[in-house]
């Protein structure tokens, strides 16, 4: 069907991204998405596997995407990885495994298809988070690339204003997903049964979140309730007072 939407999402395995193929499955839109496993979802009605820490891959998976479902309405660069170590027992293999999924996917996923965009828009969410806004203990490495994420996306949105394409970036809080049992810890193994419990805004009203987001005119969207957001201005407006009081949650 020619007016049938088309959206393509990464990290659509499981998660906010199996979320959001569900979410907009049902809307009637055309759902494709990728991941390392090889079979996906049936929220995905085409599966594209990728690693996309390589770029290889990444090139691999825009030609497949283009190839084999056309130009996307719409572009979720959502797959990523958490990190939970200190500074100091941080391995430089990890901090590039992270980097390599949070930052330099979206960058370079952006970049293939804006190469392939021959006049056609291009619209990018791109899936950062509130730890982009401030600092934590143990998450040094996992904040700084959506931070790095984020900052890019707003010097996008500057370079973007007058043409077809747009990119916009969303901050979720925290989401009831398995993010943390698959975060790396300082050892490079995944947290499993030593994670703690993660429990937010289900992937459900987070999908909805998004799609009211890619709706609106607005870049950033922070997918959080109104006492994350007060904090977010109270760390901006009086960065002592937000971490002492941070300090202070056990
Ligand atoms: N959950 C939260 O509280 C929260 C809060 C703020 C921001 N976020 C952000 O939201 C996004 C989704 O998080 P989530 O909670 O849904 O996490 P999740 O449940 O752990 O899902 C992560 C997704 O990324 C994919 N992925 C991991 N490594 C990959 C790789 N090398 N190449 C391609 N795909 C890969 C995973 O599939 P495979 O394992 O099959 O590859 C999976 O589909 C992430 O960018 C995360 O940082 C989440």
């Amino acid at each position: 069907m020619p007016s049938t939407k088309r959206i393509w999402i990464t990290g659509a395995s499981e998660g906010i991204g199996r979320g959001l193929a569900a979410h907009y499955q049902t809307l009637g839109w055309a759902t494709a998405g990728s991941a390392r496993r090889p079979q996906g979802p049936a929220e995905c009605d085409l599966w594209i596997p990728a690693d996309l820490t390589q770029a290889t891959e990444r090139e691999r998976a825009v030609d497949a995407l283009l190839d084999r479902a056309g130009w996307p309405d719409l572009v979720v660069l959502n797959a990523g990885l958490g990190h939970l170590a200190p500074v100091a027992e941080t391995r430089p293999e990890d901090a590039e495994r992270i980097f390599a999924l949070n930052y330099a996917a979206p960058v370079h996923l952006t970049q293939l298809l804006l190469a392939r965009s021959a006049g056609r828009p291009l619209h990018v969410i791109a899936v950062s988070s509130i730890a982009a806004r401030f600092g934590q203990k143990n998450l040094a490495t996992y904040s700084a690339s959506k931070a790095a994420l984020t900052l890019w996306a707003e010097s996008l949105n500057e370079e973007w204003q007058g043409t077809p394409h747009r990119i916009q970036v969303v901050l979720p809080g925290v989401v009831t997903t398995d993010i943390m049992r698959h975060s790396i810890a300082s050892d490079g193994q995944a947290l499993g049964a030593r994670a703690q419990d993660h429990r937010g805004w289900s992937v459900e009203r987070t999908a909805r979140a998004v799609e009211r987001a890619a709706r609106s005119r607005r870049f950033l969207h922070i997918l959080a309730g109104p006492s994350v957001r007060l904090a977010l201005i109270l760390h901006d407006l009086c960065p002592s007072l937000f971490y002492s009081l941070l300090r202070r949650k056990p």
